[in-house]
C-alpha cells in the first residue's frame, strides 16, 4: 500500500470537485437538522435521535434521509482506525456469494481438478498471497472475485491468505462468499515484526500485517517455488496466468519498475549522508517499484536469505531515521536495480491518491490489466461517502458487500431502501 510518488498532483481539479460535494452534502444535512430540530430547540440530542426524529417529522421527505445515511456513512469511514472498530463491534460486513468459476478447456489438468481437491503443490496452480483484515475485507474480497473472474483457469489458482489470529472468523467468510476458492489460512504472528517497525508517514501503513509480505518465504510451504503478492487495494482485470508467467530470468522478484521517479528522496538525508548506508546501491542501477504487486521466486529468496536481509534494514532504522515509509523502503534497499521489470500494465497504481489528501488521480498512459488504488483514499470508503473519484466506478462491479449495493440505486432498491426505513422509523 505505500503511496507512488511518481504522480504528481494531477487531480487537484478533481479533488475541489470532490470537496464541494462533500461540502454540499455537509449544508443539506445541516438545513435539514436546522428545519427539524432547531426550529423545535431540543437540546443537542444525539445524532440517532435526530434521524429518527426527522424521519417522524410530517416533513419528512426520502431524499434527506438518504442525505443522512451518506452523512453517518462518512463518519464511520472517516479513518481506517474507526472503521475497523465498527466493523469489529458491529460485526464483519456481509458479502454476497461469488458465482462459481470453472476451467475453460484449454486448461491444464492439476491433481486438484482431478483427484484431491485439496491439493495445494501442484505444478499447474497458479499461487498468490494477500493478507485479510476487517479494515480492508471489501478490497480484498472485490481482489480475489477481480482475479477468478478474468482468469481462463480460475480453478488452477490457489490463494494463501495471511492474517492475524484474532480475525479468524474472516476464514469462514471467505468460504461462504467463494464456496469453490482453492485457498489455504496462515496466521501471521504479528510480534514477529511488532518491534521493528518504526512510525510512517501514514498510520495504516504502519500495520504490522503489512509487513507479511517480507516473510512468505518462509510462512508458505516449502513445495511453494513462486508467489505473486497482491495488495488489497486493487483489482485485476485481465488473466492472472500471464503475470505468473512473466519470466525473472536470474531476478528474484518481478514487479514494474519506475526509472523516471527521483530515487533520492525515498531515503532521508542520514540515509544518503552516511557512505555505510549509501554504499547499499553500488553496482546497481536502483528504480522505484511498488511492493503491492510483485511475483516472487521463493526458492530464491530462501537461498539469499532475503527476509533477513530486509530485517537487517528494519533494524537499522530503528537507530537512524534512514526513511519515512513504511515497509517499502527495506525492499527497494534489498531489490532495487536488481529486480526482473515487468509490464506497467500490471500495476497502474495511484489510483488511491496521495498519502495525505487521498485526491483523485487519473490512470497512467496505456493499458491497464491491474488497477490499483495506492495512496490514502480507498475506492469503498469514498463510494460510502457518496463523493467517490471518477474512477472509483471501476471497481464498483467487484464489490460483493451487501452494504455496497446502494451505490447502484434503482427505482426498485430506492423504494425498498425506503420501506425498510418506515419500518425503522415507525418502531422507534
Ligand atoms: C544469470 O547469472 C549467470 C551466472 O551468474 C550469468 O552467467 C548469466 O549471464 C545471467 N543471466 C542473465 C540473463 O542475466
Ligand atoms: C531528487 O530529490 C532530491 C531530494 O528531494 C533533490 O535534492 C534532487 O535535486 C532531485 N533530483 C532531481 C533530478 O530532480
Ligand atoms: C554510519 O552508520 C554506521 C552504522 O550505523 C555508523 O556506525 C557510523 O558511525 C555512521 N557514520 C557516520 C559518519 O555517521
Ligand atoms: C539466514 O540469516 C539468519 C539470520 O542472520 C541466519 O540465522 C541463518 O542461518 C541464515 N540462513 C542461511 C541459509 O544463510
Amino acid at each position: 500500500m505505500p503511496d507512488d510518488p511518481t504522480l504528481e498532483h494531477d487531480g487537484r481539479g478533481r479533488e475541489l470537485e470532490r470537496c464541494l460535494c462533500l461540502l454540499l452534502r455537509l449544508l443539506l444535512l445541516r438545513s435539514c437538522l436546522w428545519l427539524d430540530v432547531a426550529s423545535k430547540s431540543a437540546p443537542v440530542p444525539s445524532f440517532m435521535s435526530i434521524f429518527k426524529k426527522a424521519a417522524r417529522s410530517s416533513r419528512f421527505d426520502f431524499s434527506r434521509s438518504m442525505v443522512l445515511l451518506s452523512e453517518m456513512d462518512i463518519r464511520e469511514h472517516s479513518d481506517v482506525g474507526t472503521l475497523m472498530r465498527a466493523e469489529r463491534s458491529n460485526g464483519l460486513p456481509s458479502f454476497q456469494e461469488a458465482p462459481a468459476f470453472r476451467n475453460g478447456v484449454e486448461c491444464p489438468m492439476t491433481r486438484s481438478t482431478i483427484s484431491e481437491p485439496y491439493a495445494i503443490c501442484d505444478a499447474a496452480s497458479v499461487h498468490i498471497a494477500m493478507t485479510l483484515d476487517a479494515a480492508y475485507l471489501r478490497g480484498s474480497i472485490a481482489a480475489v472475485y477481480s482475479v477468478v473472474k478474468h482468469a481462463t483457469c480460475p480453478e488452477n489458482i490457489v490463494f494463501h491468505f495471511l492474517l492475524c489470529e484474532r480475525d479468524k472468523e474472516l476464514k469462514d467468510l471467505v468460504t461462504l462468499t467463494f464456496p469453490y476458492l482453492r485457498f489455504k489460512v496462515y496466521y501471521f504472528v504479528e510480534n514477529l515484526v511488532k518491534n521493528r517497525i518504526s512510525l510512517s508517514v501514514r498510520q495504516d501503513l504502519e500495520q504490522p500485517l503489512n509487513y507479511a509480505r517480507n516473510y512468505l518465504a518462509d510462512i508458505l510451504e516449502l513445495c511453494i517455488h513462486k508467489v505473486i503478492y497482491l495488495d488489497s487495494d486493487l483489482v485485476v482485470v485481465d488473466d492472472i496466468a500471464k503475470l505468473w508467467e512473466a519470466k525473472l530470468g536470474n531476478s528474484s522478484l518481478g514487479a514494474p519498475e519506475y526509472c523516471h521517479a527521483n530515487f533520492t528522496k525515498y531515503f532521508t538525508d542520514a540515509f544518503w549522508s552516511n557512505m555505510t548506508f549509501a554504499n547499499a546501491f553500488d553496482g546497481r542501477k536502483p528504480c522505484y517499484f511498488n511492493t503491492g504487486v510483485m511475483v516472487m521466486d521463493l526458492l530464491k529468496w530462501r537461498q539469499h536469505n532475503f527476509t533477513s536481509k530486509i530485517e537487517s534494514w528494519m533494524d537499522v532504522q530503528k537507530v537512524t531515521r534512514i526513511y519515512e515509509l513504511g515497509s517499502l523502503p527495506p525492499f527497494l534497499l534489498v531489490f532495487a536495480g536488481s529486480v526482473k521489470a515487468i509490464e506497467h500494465r500490471w500495476n497502474q497504481h495511484g489510483l488511491g491518491g496521495d498519502n495525505v489528501l487521498g485526491s483523485c488521480r487519473p490512470l497512467h498512459p496505456g493499458p491497464a490489466s491491474l488497477l490499483h488504488w495506492s495512496g490514502k483514499g480507498k475506492p469503498w470508503m469514498r463510494l460510502d461517502s457518496g463523493c467517490p473519484c471518477p474512477l472509483d466506478s471501476l471497481w464498483a462491479p467487484y464489490d460483493l458487500s451487501i452494504k455496497g449495493k446502494h451505490h447502484k440505486v434503482d427505482g426498485n432498491e430506492a423504494s425498498e431502501l425506503h420501506s425498510h426505513f418506515r419500518h425503522w422509523a415507525s418502531s422507534a
